[in-house]
Formats: structure tokens, sequence, C-alpha cells
């Protein structure tokens, strides 16, 4: 099991007149080689869920279990959890700061214990999964890259590590469409090659393409869990969560409206087109 997650609560700042509860009594787990979504309404714990996950909150109550370990047990070694742990938070190329590229990527392999040439091997390799030209941009810096090529170089600096499981917190907000559909076809290309991703985003077309299982917060509680077919197909329980569903999973219920039969659980274009077309040939009238 990639992550168990049980009973996980946080409050912050507990005991002062700002207290603000985040999450209450959150568990789930997450299996090796699943890519889930989160969806929930502004504020309702998403940023600081992931923060706990990732070790950067500790978990006053609550535990984390991260291939079985938890991660707050005294003692526990906090650089194996970054090696096999990529981490993106939103707006990640505000943390780019070195002043190459190639420095920048190389960064999180500082104390990897690898040599010179395998660094250099790592980052070309990183570079290059995230579709920039590593010849170009190698010795460029990092301000001199267009913002899509920004975040780009920053998930490369999170890959270069090779983690086995990855966090992200909305990484398509500000990209344009190409830069968004390349960042899906990369993150399905990871999670097919076995990497376990845990994505948070607003941006219900996007999981609907990606993810296999939705888990939705609203007010610091885990409301729902499961497929995310089955998720969005509960479109009233989703508006009532403040959200919606993708574009696709829409279109699949007009079209069902108008009699024609076109699967339910449908999230994604890649899903809608092929349902249309079969639904057309049964006869139904659109
Ligand atoms: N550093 C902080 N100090 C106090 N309250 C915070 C802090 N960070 C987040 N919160 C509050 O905790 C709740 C959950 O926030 P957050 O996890 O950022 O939600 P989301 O990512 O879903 O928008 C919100 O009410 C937010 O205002
Ligand atoms: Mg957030």
């Amino acid at each position: 099991m990639s992550f168990e997650i049980k009973s996980l609560s946080y409050v912050y700042q507990r005991g002062t007149p700002l207290e603000t509860p985040a999450l209450e009594n959150v568990s789930f787990s997450i299996g090796d080689g699943e890519f889930v979504g989160i969806m929930g309404h502004t504020g309702c714990g998403k940023s600081t869920l992931l923060h706990l996950m990732a070790g950067l909150l500790p978990a006053p109550a609550g535990t984390v279990l991260i291939d079985g370990e938890d991660i707050n047990r005294k003692g526990y070694d906090r650089s194996v959890l970054r090696r096999k742990l990529g981490v993106l938070f939103q707006f990640p190329e505000s943390q780019l700061f070195e002043s190459t590229v190639e420095k920048d990527v190389a960064f999180g392999l500082k104390h990897s214990g690898l040599s010179t040439k395998d660094i250099e091997q790592r980052v070309q390799w990183a570079i290059e999964t995230v579709g920039l030209d590593y010849s170009r941009v190698k010795g460029q810096s990092p301000l001199g890259l267009s913002g899509g090529e920004k975040r780009r170089a920053a998930i490369a600096g999170v890959l270069a590590v090779q983690p086995r499981h990855l966090i992200l917190d909305e990484p398509t907000v500000g990209l344009d469409p190409m830069g968004r559909e390349a960042l899906l076809e990369l993150l399905v290309k990871l999670n097919r090659d076995g990497m376990t991703i845990l994505m948070v985003s607003h941006d219900a077309d996007s999981l609907g393409e990606a993810a296999r299982r939705l888990l939705v917060l609203h007010q610091g509680h885990l409301a729902a869990d499961g497929p995310i077919g089955q998720v969005f197909a509960d479109m009233d329980a989703m508006a009532d969560w403040g959200l919606g569903v993708s574009q696709s999973r829409e279109a699949a219920g007009l079209l069902a409206r108008k009699g024609l039969e076109v699967p339910q659980d449908i999230t994604s274009y890649r899903q809608l087109l092929p349902a249309v077309l079969t639904a057309l040939k049964g006869g139904g009238s659109p």
C-alpha cells in the first residue's frame, strides 16, 4: 500500500481565537500504482491533507503511513521519504532559483550519492521526460523560460529523484490548453510506468481524463471515495459539495435525457466519443 491515512485531523492555531479546523477524521488508503484525484471546494482542507501526507506538517491526530511506515514515528528517516515521494505544490515554478535549468533540476540529487555523470544523465532524462529540449534549456536561466516551460522544469526537478509516488496540488492551474494536455499526458504515462499519483485539482476535465478514482473533501471531511465515473455520476451530490463534473460527463447526461443510450459513468472525451457512436448505431434517437 502506497499510502494509508488513518483518522487524520488537523486544526490550525489550536487554542487561539483564530482556531480553524481544517481536517476531521479522514481515512483512506491508496494502493501502489493508483491514479487518484481529490476535489473539494476552496478551503475544504485539500492542501492541508497533502502537506500532512508529505510530512511537511506534523500529524498531531491520526497517522500517515507511506509504504507501511509511519512518517511521523520518532526516528523515521526523512531522507528516505524525500527520495520516494515527489511533491509538487501550487505554482512550483516559483521555487526555481538556480542560475541554470540544469542546476535547478539537479538540486534534489545533491545528496543522492550519485556520481556527477549519473546526475547529468538523470537530469537529461528528467528534462526530456517533461518534453523540454535538453540542449536548448540546460544552460538557460529558468527565469527565461515561458510559463508552461517553467512548470515543466519544476516537474523535472521532482522527477529527477525518480520518486515512486507523486502528489500534486493544482498542477494545471495557469497552464494554457496545450500545456495542460501535455502535463496530463506525462502524468498518465508516469502512472502507466508504475508511479502512484495523487492529484488535487478543481479541473474536473483533467481528472476525468487521468484519474481512475476520486476522493471528495467537504468541509474537512471525506465526503466521497470511489471510481471517478461513479462519483461523477451523482451530479446532485457533486453540486451540493459545490463541485462540477467533467464536460464529457455532463454531455453523457444530456444525451441520455434525449434518449440516447450512453453509459452514465463516462468521465472523459476519450470514452464519450465511441459511446456516442455505438449508441447512434444502436438506433437510439439523439
Ligand atoms: N497556515 C494556516 N493558518 C491558519 N489557517 C489555515 C492555514 N492554512 C489553511 N488554513 C485554513 O484551513 C482550512 C483548509 O485550508 P486548505 O487546506 O488550504 O484548503 P484547500 O486547499 O482545500 O483550499 C481553510 O479554512 C483555511 O483558511
Ligand atoms: Mg489548496
